[in-house]
């Protein structure tokens, strides 16, 4: 069976882009591999973050994996930093990294433009690399961000291998190119954020069915009237690309059963679509946070777990370097 890992920041409102772009995808993959979910809350302090929120934050992130369709009898779900060997790992995988090769980091970049740098946030590739390969993991589903950050927990992995034996197994990225980068409603030239600064551009997964409707109508679309595949622009093609992927089906099955239609009509039946869901997930959402014990208990069976698996893995890895 395969390994699947993957992860999401406990900051900010989490929305339909990692939904669609990670989590929906790690819900259908559950059943035929062995997936390990994390709250990444180490990444998450990389950026500024209020001490008195984080907990709260973690448990929504934790509670909004399970109402979306990840079942703790077939995943296991914990909080990173309640796994030291996450941090040991990335200790280690630091020391035969290229400098260099992490001042090419997209995502440092985009960051280090927004925020004061600080060694953890030009670090926060390499804890990433730790965190997958400490589960011999073979798939990482995540948006098409995050693939140069796999592209590099490879050539670390093989690094190691090579230079001291062969240790981790080298995992691939899983990006489905028709929803891998969700764009802001406002702007389709940029990726949908949990930092945008303007919040009409994101539907956050906790947003109100008012507010999902009137951000779908004010949604920026072009100058055509109605739906042709030939011409749309960008915009559009996002919100056909957002109703595929809530209605679970192709691009080019939502074009023909859309063809001709205004948008108008198509934002209608985009919102009722996309209400829908979001209120089932938010119906569930409510259930399990207000049941913390049963969460607690979800979270405590993940922690026991993963560090019992990724120990393995840690003691091979100082093993080969001849440490204690
Ligand atoms: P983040 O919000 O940066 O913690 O990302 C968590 C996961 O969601 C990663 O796998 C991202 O690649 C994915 N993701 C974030 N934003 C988008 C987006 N706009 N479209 C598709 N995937 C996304
Ligand atoms: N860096 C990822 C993001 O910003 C989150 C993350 C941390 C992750 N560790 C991971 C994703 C391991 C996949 C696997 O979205």
């Amino acid at each position: 069976m395969k390994t699947v890992f993957s992860g999401i920041q406990p900051s900010g409102d989490l929305h339909i882009g990692n939904y669609i772009g990670a989590i929906s995808q790690w819900v259908k993959g559950q059943d035929f591999t062995e997936s390990i979910f994390c709250v990444v809350d180490l990444h998450a302090i990389t950026v500024p973050q209020n001490p008195s929120a984080i907990k709260e934050k973690v448990l929504e992130v934790a509670a909004l994996y399970l109402a979306c369709g990840i079942d703790p009898r077939k995943s296991k779900i914990f909080i990173q930093s309640e796994n030291p060997n996450h941090t040991e790992l990335a200790w280690i995988l630091n020391t035969i990294t290229p400098f260099g090769q992490l001042e090419r980091m997209t995502q440092f970049k985009e960051k280090s433009e927004k925020h004061e740098v600080n060694v953890g946030l030009f670090d926060y590739p390499v804890l990433m690399a730790s965190d997958i390969l400490l589960y011999q993991t073979d798939e990482v589903p995540v948006g098409e961000d995050q693939k140069q950050h796999i592209e590099l927990t490879r050539d670390l992995a093989e690094k190691f291998n090579k230079k001291f034996g062969q240790t981790f197994k080298l995992p691939n990225s899983v990006i489905h190119k028709d929803t891998a980068r969700i764009m802001s409603l406002q702007n389709p030239l940029s990726k949908m954020s949990k930092s945008d600064n303007d919040p009409l551009g994101t539907i956050n997964l906790l947003d109100t069915v008012e507010k999902i409707k009137e951000k779908i109508k004010k949604a920026v679309t072009d100058s055509n009237s109605s739906i042709s595949k030939d011409n749309g622009g960008e915009a559009i093609a996002n919100l056909l690309a957002i109703y595929s992927a809530f209605k679970d089906q192709s691009l080019d099955i939502t074009y023909n059963e859309l063809d001709g239609k205004s948008y108008g009509e198509f934002k209608g039946l985009l919102a009722e679509l996309v209400v829908d869901k979001l209120k089932e997930i938010q119906g569930k959402y409510t259930q399990i946070r207000s049941d913390e014990k049963y969460l607690r208990r979800v979270l405590d069976e993940g922690k026991d777990y993963s560090i019992n698996k990724s120990l393995k893995t840690l003691n091979k890895a100082k093993e080969q370097l001849g440490l204690m």
